[in-house]
């Protein structure tokens, strides 16, 4: 059968599927721990696109459509959304924690990403929508304090109160289902301990305060223990921990993380595949930001700066691969920096320089200067996660969702796999497992070989003729 045929197939199934098990109807709670930059563009948008005032622009899930013209080049190819099937804006109800009392309204004012005049019209919705009580530890963020946090005795106490919310606020708006996107400031660097090794471990430094445990990690506990979906948009520790891990696989959860990849990041993963293509060598590639957002402000503190340069540092050597192309790629000089700049705001600036060489040695440069609107970038992200984890839910996924690499800085790999970080090959990851998500039927020897994938597909569009 031609993949078109398939595809419509898998539509006619999809709506199948609402019809009869009911499990995609009904409404989604989009549970954000962190109502700041970005969870209150994300939600501001989100409303907006839904009531036709502003078009989700950035966002696959919305505007993409599934690649699939290459045998039949003047179909107009159907949209993601229409062929997987997945929670539709209307249906989605929104709502989070914060250390501020701030509601979602005034979030997005102080935040500044989005203009009053934009917001006008959604005051209203937007002012309903208060933030829970955080679970929130100076020791783990340390340049921000505020108000709105939970009193507890054990940290255990703590996950057992979230989990209270998540089903409150599933009671009280009647959700069918729910997914969780952290959205909240990037904490301090923790290593993996032995707290972290085990399920029963993780537990009993819950119950005894252990100070290895964070709050993204207490938030990530939470949502699985109350069966609901996690994606982290930061880098901070939390589902890669052997016991967070652990506890997703036996409560059949799917997780994905982290550290959502919008500014400096996606163009470097866009570029660098190309440079590596090329065969062209790299001396160094030095990257520097300005960013005067809260989210700056917390990246001040070497703690979370730490967390976020690991995350960003990790990109280049899984293109570039040094241990196989050590003439072009051995000796490269890899440096990111973050300074906090009050004055931009959200309007992140970031230059890289690249020195590159080519025929015979000879030096080259290349230099980027993306101005751009972090939070912009970002919003359309968590939709997508938060639309997407709960399509592998509803699918019966669980644990590590490697195909949203797509979306990620940092991808969490599986154990004994490496990480894909080239945009393009997250792409066909993604667009492999929206085809086997869509369609059980369409079968694969290995869901990453890239012959098999939809845009390069000659083996598959071969056999279709
Ligand atoms: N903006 C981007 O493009 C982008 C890209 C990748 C990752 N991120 C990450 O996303 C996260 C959010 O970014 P932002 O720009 O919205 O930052 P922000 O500072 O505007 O918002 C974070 C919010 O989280 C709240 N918070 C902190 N700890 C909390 C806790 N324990 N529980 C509940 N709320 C808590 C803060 O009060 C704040 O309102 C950061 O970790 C950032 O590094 C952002």
């Amino acid at each position: 059968m031609g993949i078109n045929a398939r595809l419509e197939r898998s539509i006619v199934n999809r709506q199948a599927d609402y019809s009869t098990n009911g499990k995609t109807g009904g409404k989604l709670a989009v549970l954000l721990p962190g109502l700041g930059a970005v969870g209150t563009t994300f939600i501001a948008g989100a409303i907006a696109a839904r009531r036709g005032l502003g078009a989700p622009i950035g966002s696959l899930t919305q505007l993409g459509r599934m690649p699939v013209s290459a045998d039949a080049p003047d179909a107009m190819p159907p949209r993601i959304k229409d062929v997987v099937g997945l929670a539709e804006l209307d249906d989605l109800v929104f709502g989070g924690w914060d250390i501020f009392e701030d509601n979602c309204y005034e979030a997005a004012c102080n935040a500044g990403v989005l203009t009053r005049d934009f917001l006008a019209p959604l005051q209203e919705e937007l002012e309903a929508i208060r933030p829970m009580k955080a679970v929130f530890d100076p020791a783990f963020v340390r340049n921000i304090t505020g108000p709105n946090v939970k009193k507890y005795k054990t940290k255990m106490d703590a996950a057992e109160a979230l989990v209270a919310d998540i089903e409150r606020f599933m009671a009280q708006n009647g959700c069918a289902r729910a997914v969780g996107v952290w959205c909240g400031s990037t904490e301090v660097f923790v290593d993996v301990e032995p707290v972290h090794a085990s399920l029963k471990a993780f537990e009993a430094g819950l119950r005894g305060n252990d100070d290895a445990i964070s709050p993204t990690m207490i938030y990530a506990y939470a949502h699985i223990k109350a069966g609901v979906p996690f994606i982290n948009s930061a880098p901070n520790r939390a589902l890669n921990t052997p016991a967070l891990v652990e506890m997703a696989e036996q409560y059949g959860v799917p997780f994905a993380g982290h550290d959502l990849k919008t500014g400096q990041t996606l163009m470097k993963t866009i570029l660098a595949p190309g440079i590596a293509s090329r065969q062209l060598g790299v001396s160094g590639w030095y990257s520097t930001n300005i960013l005067g957002n809260r989210d700056g402000l917390v990246l001040d503190d070497p703690g979370s700066f730490k967390t976020k340069e690991e995350s960003k540092l990790s990109v280049l050597d899984s293109i570039f691969r040094p241990d196989q192309n050590p003439q072009l790629y051995g000796d490269m000089h890899h440096k990111v920096r973050i300074d906090y700049y009050p004055p931009r705001g959200d309007a992140k600036e970031g230059w890289d320089n690249i020195d590159i060489f080519g025929w015979m040695g000879y030096p080259m440069q290349i230099k980027v200067n993306f101005l751009c609107r972090d939070s912009i970038l970002a919003a359309p992200l968590v939709l997508d996660l938060a639309l997407l984890a709960d399509l592998a839910q509803r699918k019966g996924q669980s644990g590590n969702q490697t195909w949203l690499s797509y979306y990620f800085k940092s991808p969490q790999a599986d154990p004994g796999e490496g990480v894909v970080h080239a945009l393009m090959a997250q792409e066909r990851m993604l667009f492999t497992q929206l085809r086997i998500l869509a369609d059980a039927d369409v079968s694969v020897d290995h869901p990453w070989d890239p012959a098999i994938l939809p845009n390069t597909d000659s083996r598959e569009l071969r056999s279709d003729r």
